[in-house]
């Protein structure tokens, strides 16, 4: 699944836009996660951390909780993560090993393989959900 270099921007925008107000005093790595539905829809998120730090919540979970909060149970077409420009090597930022199970939820649910951007200070890496989450255990298996 490809998007429009046009849809591509608006969603990576998005994205840094929540970042702005991600809560990550502890860390100091903002983050921000945009989720894209079949109906034009996006829904964002951005990382809340905790005194307890081991509690933190990262951009992509807090983005696919307020999309169920709002009803939706798939139609995931897209994701676009980013991360602080100014630490690590600038390569692009990856969800974590949890995130990729929490977006796969959603994806599974309506049968969608998102694309997601991972995007780095110079340079944005285009893969399947599926490829970052292969042999994913998910809602079918339950059925
Ligand atoms: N973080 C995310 O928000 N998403 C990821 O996929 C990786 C990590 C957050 C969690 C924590 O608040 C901070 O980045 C540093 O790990």
């Amino acid at each position: 699944m490809t998007l429009s270099h046009e849809v591509e921007a608006t969603l990576i925008k998005a994205a840094r836009d929540a970042g702005q107000n991600a809560y990550a005093p502890y860390s100091e790595y903002h983050v921000g996660s945009a989720l894209l539905f079949d109906d034009g829809a996006i829904i964002t998120g951005s990382n809340v951390e905790n005194a307890s730090y081991g509690l933190a919540l990262c951009a992509e979970t807090v983005a696919v909780s307020r999309a169920f909060g709002e009803g939706r149970r798939g139609g995931l077409q897209a994701v676009a993560v980013t991360g602080p420009e100014d630490k690590g090597d600038g390569s692009p930022i990856t969800p974590c090993g949890r995130c990729r199970q929490v977006l796969n939820e959603i994806a599974q649910l309506g049968g969608t393989d998102p694309l997601v951007l991972c995007v780095g200070a110079n340079e944005v890496r285009r893969v399947a959900l599926s490829d970052l989450l292969p042999h994913a255990f998910g809602p079918a298996h339950l059925d």
